[in-house]
């Protein structure tokens, strides 16, 4: 069994079809959730697609996913791109991430330190497969995770530039907590935009959202591949 976790370019995704739906209950709340015959879907901004990455319960989802036996999980996140070279659409398979502020845990009761780090095995697996498949993936990238949920400054992209290659909104949460419950986790990000500044255009979120979820036949091809890969 594998773990999905996705958002807005996800919704209306083919390899739900015949997928069920339902709410499961855990002690840090409870999450809804599309369980296929290999898979378990978790559209992390909910059932009402309302809520926001500052307000996702991760605790929550990441518990999920190992109460019903999965071992790896595969997020879907969306960033936007530092870098001049990293272009809108793309898809990005990032090898590390940076989060050194609200950083979530299930360790709240007992001294336990982690050391992160992103999945390499399920990494290379996500790239092999994209290239089996004809599909261009970039293989790195640094990660950067902000709270949100408003966008960063000029001022900021000008600092993240030096130090990661993508910026959003998810990722090293559901990463860190994947990792305190011993499960792999990787991530797949769908590039979406240049972030602030970085190209000469007013950026606009509702845009990228609407951008996100359009034309996105290369990660559902890559989806489905990987759900007969691991399952
Ligand atoms: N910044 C932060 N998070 C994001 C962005 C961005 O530009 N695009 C998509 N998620």
């Amino acid at each position: 069994m594998m773990g999905i976790i996705g958002g807005t370019s996800l919704l209306n995704a083919e390899f739900l079809w015949g997928a069920s739906d339902r709410i499961v209950n855990t002690k840090f709340g409870s999450v809804y959730l599309f369980e296929g015959k290999d898979f378990i879907f978790i559209p992390r901004h909910g059932k009402n697609r309302n809520i926001p990455p500052h307000r996702i319960n991760h605790r929550a989802n990441i518990f999920t996913f190992q109460k019903l036996g999965c071992e790896n999980v595969i997020g879907v996140n969306s960033v936007g791109s530092l870098k001049k070279n990293i272009k809108p659409r793309s898809i990005l398979i990032p090898n590390d991430y940076i989060n050194p502020w609200n950083i979530p845990t299930y360790y709240d009761t007992k001294i336990v330190h982690i050391t992160p780090s992103l999945d390499e095995s399920l990494r290379k697996i996500i790239i092999s497969t994209a290239r089996k498949l004809g599909i261009e993936v970039i293989d790195g990238g640094i990660y950067l995770q902000t709270t949100g949920p408003r966008l960063e400054t000029k001022a900021e992209v000008k600092f993240f530039q030096k130090i990661a290659d993508v910026v959003g909104m998810t990722m090293a949460s559901e990463a860190t907590l994947a990792r305190e419950l011993d499960m792999g986790y990787a991530s797949i990000c769908t590039v979406d935009n240049y972030c602030h500044g970085v190209i000469d255009e007013i950026l606009d979120f509702e845009k990228i959202i609407e951008d996100a979820s359009k034309d996105r036949d290369d990660l559902m091809r890559l989806i489905n591949a990987l759900i007969k890969e691991l399952k």
